[in-house]
């Protein structure tokens, strides 16, 4: 099957939008840089990178007769207000699991941002002290059980929707949605720049742009601090998502970077690169970015510009991937 035959249940409200970032450019003075933004992709709250995964993943939820999507994230996860959005509009119920996995002071963590848009939309928010983790948990289990106990039809997204087996269809599209943008705009992007953390956007990134004719690079920057677990899972997602979309070959080793250095301690925690990487792109460009994961790519991002790590001549397209309602839990970090 290719990517246009499977089923897509539309959320978005089209291409997301691609534009030049000309002042930040001009200030790193090297590579040329664009922006593809999924921080206004839908509007269902504020969007994100999960809308793309989730279109893929709600035929099979319809199909399954479900009435519950069940998932699980950090107090301030993007994932879980966008599945809250997504069972919203679609007449379902959410029950969510929110586990505690930044140790972040700041009081209103678990009450402002995505918790409190996720509440507004009628999920059911549980909040659990348990810490960070990209991978399967016993919680997320036990909210399956409960709502099947209590009579419901549960359907489980794991966390970013990364283990799902559908979970990297939607930015395998989203590389052909790119190539097509560049046909209009006359550009070619020889390097692509996405924050990776549970790994299915740049998995299936990844397998998306290995079925086209001109290579490019695809730089995933890790957030999550943890970045063998995640370089695994990107590696085991892109290999998955190459074979459902029937790329016809194996990936190559080559095709998949993931790079540390801008996550710094903990998923989570903003450091100083981070803090000066978000305010650099608002004072330059007014675009926005979160202190969890799009700062820490940008951070990335600027320093490969700027060291030229990321040639002079090269076409860089930033992923931005959503994310600015956690900036609510964060205040204290700008004081
Ligand atoms: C804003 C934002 N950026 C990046 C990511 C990382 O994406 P993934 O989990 O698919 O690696 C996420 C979700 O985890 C996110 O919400």
């Amino acid at each position: 099957m290719s990517i246009a035959d499977f089923d897509r249940y539309p959320l978005l409200f089209g291409p997301s939008p691609v534009h030049p970032l000309d002042r930040l450019s001009d200030h790193l003075g090297g590579a040329r840089i664009w922006a593809k933004r999924e921080d206004c992709n839908s509007g269902l709250a504020y969007g994100g990178n999960k809308m793309r995964k989730l279109e893929y993943i709600v035929p099979d939820a319809l199909a399954k007769g479900a009435d519950t999507l069940v998932s699980i994230g950090g107090y301030q996860s993007n994932h879980t207000r966008q599945v809250a959005a997504v069972a919203a509009r679609l007449g379902m119920k959410a029950r969510l699991v929110q586990e505690r996995w930044v140790d972040w002071p700041d009081i209103v963590n678990d009450k402002v941002g995505n918790i409190l848009l996720s509440r507004i939309m009628g999920a059911d928010v549980r909040l659990d002290p348990a810490g960070f983790g990209i991978g399967i948990k016993s919680s997320w289990e036990a909210a399956l059980e409960e709502v099947r106990t209590a009579g419901g039809v549960p359907y489980g997204i794991p966390a970013g929707a990364s283990e799902h087996p559908l979970g990297g269809l939607g930015f395998a599209n989203w590389a052909y949605e790119v190539q097509q943008q560049e046909q209009s705009l006359g550009v070619f992007f020889d390097t692509i720049v996405v924050c990776t953390v549970t790994g299915s956007t740049h998995a299936g990134m990844i397998a998306g742009f290995a079925g086209q004719d001109r290579p490019r690079r695809v730089l995933g920057i890790d957030a999550s601090a943890t970045v063998e677990r995640t370089r695994q899972q990107v590696q085991r997602i892109a290999h998955r998502t190459a074979e459902l979309i029937d790329l016809g070959r194996d990936l190559r080793d080559d095709e998949i970077t993931v790079l540390e250095g801008w996550a710094g301690e903990r998923y989570g925690i903003p450091v100083q690169s981070t803090i000066e990487a978000i305010r650099l792109t608002a004072r330059l460009e007014g675009m926005i970015i979160d202190p969890v994961y799009e700062g820490k790519s940008m951070a990335g991002l600027i320093d490969l510009v700027g060291r030229g790590e990321i040639a002079p001549g090269s076409t860089v397209l930033y992923a931005h991937l959503g994310g600015q309602p956690a900036l609510n839990a964060y205040a204290g970090a700008f004081e």
